[in-house]
């Protein structure tokens, strides 16, 4: 049993149990439009319902990208692989909207508010304007200073309860209430994109770490017992569409005639002609569709939902990167400096940690040049793979000559250094030269 939890600070590495225990499903490169570095190399290797944002992109339709930050501590490359990945949603077409976690943070990290909003505009904010997201496409807000994320994230906690917490976060008696309250309140991050205030009904992707899914399996289910419509595979062929009585819609929809006339309707509109309803039964067959058209139906349902009264939220797709090795060959984590590098490391300090960073090589030159080094344990062959060689072709060459022998440790070092320095200068750079933009990326009600 993998056992992850979102708190810990162990994180297993075993990728295909992960993708087998979890229910994830495995990317396939050539679904990816304009694969990045990431999706190239196999770092994001899993995702739930990836396919949604896919259908809407090749359809021109809108979908968005949210995520969400814990402003606690100094930024490192580990938060650099998250907005990466933001930002070739961004550069698909997907419009940004990212939580500041104030209050996630303050009940479990005991951070102040106000402490959360320095550290969120000066380390976090700055750094997301120097890496390339654009201010006109990218909402910025905090989860204290947004209503509505709160009476979501109070609402969808009737759909679920302490066991449940018990069973996915393991709660237990003594955890206190605030941090109870955090993933109600992230579902709320996660779900509120999709109200119509906020740009409306439209698939929205969470690029996360496999260490956050218990969060998005959460918020899925939550979102799932809000629906009002299910769908689903029909055991004879083609998908069959069920209502969901609960309270908050048995007065509408225990009209079983009019809301089944309403579904075939709805189904018609969407050019189905061969539709199996009974309202008796409560059951609405479609025969002849298939697992693609699952999600224009899902989106027409939610649409006639919404236009019943219901909130008629989709759930929420994920990505899932490999996290990249800590410096010293174990895990990356900032309260370990030594593990990784900071985004305003510098220079020398970033030079000190590659010199003694975990390498693959072997222990004389002698034999590194007889039996050549392991690129898939030395920190700084995967730097260059996970965050600094944007070219295949080059790295793949260092690849080899490394393998071979031909390149010794202390020069694919340097070669790594280099690249590195390149781009935290850069970044530095950036980071000044954009400061002045920081405000443009805060959400209205969050400029205050
Ligand atoms: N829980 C996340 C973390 O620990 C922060 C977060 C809050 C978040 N809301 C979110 C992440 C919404 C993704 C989506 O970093």
């Amino acid at each position: 049993m993998v056992e992850i939890n979102p708190w810990s600070s162990d994180v297993s590495t075993d990728y295909a149990r992960i993708i087998d225990q979890f229910g994830l499903e495995p990317v396939s490169l050539v679904d990816i439009p304009n694969p990045s570095l990431q999706h190239r190399r196999g770092i994001i290797f899993a995702h739930r319902e990836l396919d949604n944002i896919l259908q809407a992109h090749s359809r021109g339709d809108p979908f968005g990208v949210m995520t969400g930050l814990m402003p606690s501590g100094q930024m490192h490359l580990g938060h650099k692989m998250v907005i990466d990945q933001v930002r070739w949603f961004q550069e698909q077409g997907a419009d940004v909207t990212i939580a500041v976690a104030d209050l996630e943070a303050n009940a479990t990290r005991g951070i102040s508010l106000a402490e959360c909003r320095k550290v969120a505009l000066e380390e976090y904010i700055s750094n997301y304007v120097a890496m390339g997201l654009d201010p006109d496409k990218t909402h910025i807000y905090f989860q204290s200073m947004r209503p509505i994320v709160q009476r979501m994230g109070f609402t969808l906690g009737k759909k679920t309860n302490l066991s449940e917490f018990e069973a996915i976060y393991g709660f237990k008696g003594d955890t206190n209430l605030a941090h109870v309250q955090a993933p109600l309140v992230q579902a709320g991050d996660i779900l509120h994109p999709q109200l119509d205030e906020y740009g409306g009904l439209r698939p929205i992707v969470v690029p996360v770490g496999v260490d956050q899914d218990p969060h998005l399996r959460l918020c899925r289910g939550l979102a799932a017992k809000t629906n009002w419509f299910n769908v689903n595979d029909r055991k004879k062929g083609g998908l069959r569409i069920t209502v969901s009585v609960m309270d908050e819609n048995q007065h509408v929809v225990s009209d079983a005639k009019n809301t089944f006339g309403q579904i075939v309707s709805t189904l018609k509109g969407l050019g189905y002609s061969d539709i199996m309803a009974d309202a008796k039964h409560g059951i609405c067959d479609l025969p002849a569709a298939t697992s693609k058209d699952r999600y224009t139906i899902r989106m027409a349902l939610l649409q006639l939902e919404r236009s019943m009264g219901g909130q008629g939220l989709l759930q929420p797709s994920s990505t899932y990167h490999r996290f990249a090795i800590g410096m010293t060959g174990g895990k990356m984590s900032s309260s370990m400096p030594e593990t990784t590098i900071f985004l305003n490391e510098d220079l020398a300090k970033m030079e000190k940690k590659f010199k003694r960073s975990f390498s693959g090589g072997q222990s004389t030159v002698e034999e590194h040049r007889r039996l050549g080094g392991n690129p898939d344990i030395d920190v700084a062959f995967q730097y260059l793979n996970f965050f600094f060689e944007e070219d295949d072709a080059a790295l793949e060459e260092v690849r080899r000559g490394y393998v071979a022998g031909d390149i010794l440790s202390g020069e694919l070092k340097a070669m790594t250094i280099e690249k590195a320095a390149t781009w935290l200068t850069n970044l530095g750079e950036l980071r000044d030269q954009n400061a002045h933009l920081v405000n443009d990326f805060l959400a209205a009600d969050a400029r205050l």
